[in-house]
């Protein structure tokens, strides 16, 4: 008997699909309804910052299952919270405000900037703007460079992966590459998203290529050797986590996707199998980024979704952001 291709499918679903049934996947009560969840940052305690995009807001959800968002601070001046990353100094964090435009789906220009968030003993947050962004069109997925000042943060729009020194405010373009640009889908123009330094690379997602990539960086370098390899392919990805110990990939891939896109180290290069939620499944709807749980590398996924993101674009709001808790194991 030869296998043909209606089989093989067969035999992938029946090896596959009881994976992604099997995964525990819990969630939190919903964010106020019309909050696009967009971005995700650990605190040592192993509560989750999560930043909203439509609204200038930043809230902390416990990590359990029904815990209810708490609005942790409103930023002036701003329409959207996006990028938060943790500094080097434990829990303390950079924030990237700005003006989205859902209706065109586009940054309004000279409206970004970045905040330092810090916690006082009691627990309420300290904020302080740090700089304005102006001249990152878009700035979007950003990450800390260990025992440094820095931050790398994307441009989805210009195609760039800035370097910002967040002590004395000096913005470098860090890396400049085709793999970085936009490549407009209908008139969208989002090019990379997410940045990870992880396992001597730079890890990058780019979403209108629907890749993500790598490249040998540590942060601290001025100019960066050598080429990016490409890690996945046919993804559609918004931000995405590595996990350090072994160098797989969990993606969070937007809409029709709807799910986490795996690719283990062995696979470097091919598509993503979806291991949580799924093009048919609303586990996972609209999902933007993942990070680790509190020492649960490999184990854990912590994933906001933001309910559907075409209802920001319609403002006919049909569903909740939430922070959902993915059992890998
Ligand atoms: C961004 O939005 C805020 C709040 O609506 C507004 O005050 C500010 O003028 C906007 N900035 C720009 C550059 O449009
Ligand atoms: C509003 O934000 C923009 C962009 O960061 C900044 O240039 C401007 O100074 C801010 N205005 C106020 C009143 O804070
Ligand atoms: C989703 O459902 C449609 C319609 O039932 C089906 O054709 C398709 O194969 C399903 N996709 C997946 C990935 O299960
Ligand atoms: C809003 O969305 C709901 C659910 O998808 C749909 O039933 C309804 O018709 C929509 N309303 C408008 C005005 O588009």
């Amino acid at each position: 008997m030869t296998m043909s291709a209606h089989t093989l499918r067969y035999w992938l679903v029946a090896i596959f699909w009881p994976a992604v049934q099997c995964l525990l996947i819990e969630a939190s009560r919903d964010f106020p309804l019309g909050s696009e969840v967009e971005n995700l940052a650990l605190r040592p305690s192993g509560s989750i910052l999560a930043t909203v995009y439509t609204s200038p807001h930043i809230y902390e959800v416990m990590q359990s299952p029904d815990s209810t968002p708490r609005l942790l601070h409103v930023f002036q001046n701003t329409t959207g919270a996006c990028g938060i990353a943790e500094s080097s100094t434990p829990d303390v964090f950079f924030v990237v405000t700005g003006n989205f435009s859902f209706e065109n789906l586009s940054p309004i220009p000279w409206s970004y900037a970045i905040h330092r968030l810090a916690f006082e003993k009691c627990g309420r947050p300290i904020v302080e703007e740090i700089a304005a962004l102006g001249t990152i069109a878009q700035p979007n997925g950003m990450t800390a460079v260990p025992n440094t000042p820095y931050v790398l943060i994307a441009d989805s729009y210009g195609g760039f992966v800035y370097r910002f020194n967040t002590e004395t405010l000096q913005l470098t373009t860090y890396l400049d590459h085709p793999l970085l640009k936009p490549q407009p889908v209908a008139g969208i123009v989002f090019g990379v998203n997410g940045v990870k330094l992880s396992r001597g690379h730079l890890y990058f997602s780019n979403s209108n290529q629907q890749i993500v990539a790598r490249i040998k960086a540590t942060g601290t370098e001025v100019a960066l050797d050598g080429g990016p390899e490409i890690v996945a392919i046919s993804t559609p990805a918004d931000d995405f986590i590595v996990n350090d110990l072994n160098g797989d990939v969990y993606i969070a891939q937007s809409e029709p996707a709807n799910g986490i896109g795996f690719v283990s180290k062995e696979a470097y290069g091919s598509a993503p199998i979806t291991i949580a939620g799924g093009p048919n499944s609303t586990a996972l709807l609209g999902p933007t980024a993942a990070i680790w749980a509190k020492g649960a590398e490999g184990q854990t996924l912590i994933v906001s979704v933001t309910g559907g993101f075409e209802q920001f674009f319609t403002k006919n709001y049909t569903g909740g952001g939430k922070v959902a808790i993915v059992h890998l194991e």
